[in-house]
């Protein structure tokens, strides 16, 4: 079991960004006071860019120098590309404050071998962590804060059901085979996602509200992709609005 898990229901999406916004500079603040520096990962998909609007509205002039951007997964495609996670966070965030560009790790997810795209993202974080490289199995990295969705089919980064990433134990990054889309995503591995010091998911509206029971509540064999982020020696926080937590037993 992680250290802590903490649920947390806000009435409306709204009050659910600001909370998470709220979340995110206090965690900031708290790594940016103990070590200089806060890292932390991004995630994709639709729910994260009104969190990442808001960041940008309310905390234009945060100490954005000090804070480190990675991306806890990435969609096969160009950083131009309408799918791309980086565009998402880019034109929501990036573009609207003061952060350094040596601050921002992306993917290189153009580069149309997906393996060598994961393994330069990989070597990319060894580098920053300086943790050293691929020969002592068992070094991760330590985000300060990784944030993550999850999806219909309980799937979170790219961690899908059933998908061969699940049970990578020494890498970092992957880029893994997702049947039902036919293509690569990259992603981390959930021994980073489990080594983070805090994991903040969101989950936002009545779509989610079936998964989020399940993965809270439910005994799934195998446990499903988001049951298994765990943190060994962290925070789990999940962050839900009323519509997305309203099959939960409360
Ligand atoms: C991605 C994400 C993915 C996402 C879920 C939820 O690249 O798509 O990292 O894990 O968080 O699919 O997506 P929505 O927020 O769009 O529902």
């Amino acid at each position: 079991m992680p250290s802590t898990r903490s649920i947390e229901v806000l009435a409306t999406a709204p009050d659910l960004f600001h909370a998470a916004a709220e979340e995110f500079v206090r965690a900031a603040r708290t790594a940016i006071g103990a070590q200089g520096r806060f890292t932390v990962a991004l995630s994709g998909g639709s729910t994260p860019k009104a969190l990442y609007s808001l960041l940008a509205t309310n905390y234009a002039d945060f100490v954005w120098n000090r804070i480190f951007l990675f991306f806890g997964d990435e969609r096969p495609v160009p950083p131009t590309d309408p799918d791309s996670n980086y565009r998402m966070v880019k034109e929501s965030l990036l573009t609207k404050i003061q952060i350094p560009a040596e601050n921002v790790f992306r993917v290189h997810a153009e580069n149309p071998d997906a393996a060598a795209a994961a393994a330069d993202y990989e070597a990319e974080l060894r580098r920053f962590f300086e943790l050293r490289p691929g020969d002592r199995p068992g070094e991760f990295p330590r985000f300060d804060l990784i944030l993550l969705g999850m999806g219909p089919d309980g799937h979170t980064a790219s961690l899908f059901p059933d998908s061969p990433a699940l049970e990578e134990q020494s890498r970092l990054v992957v880029a893994n085979w997702v049947a039902k889309f036919n293509t690569h995503r990259i992603t981390f591995t959930l021994p980073v996602l489990n080594r983070a010091a805090e994991v903040m998911f969101l989950a936002s509206g009545a779509d989610k509200a079936d998964m989020v029971r399940q993965v809270l509540e439910g005994k799934n064999t195998p446990p499903l992709p988001s049951q298994r982020v765990q943190p060994s020696d962290g925070k789990l926080l999940w962050m839900l609005d009323e519509a997305a937590a309203a099959k939960l037993t409360r």
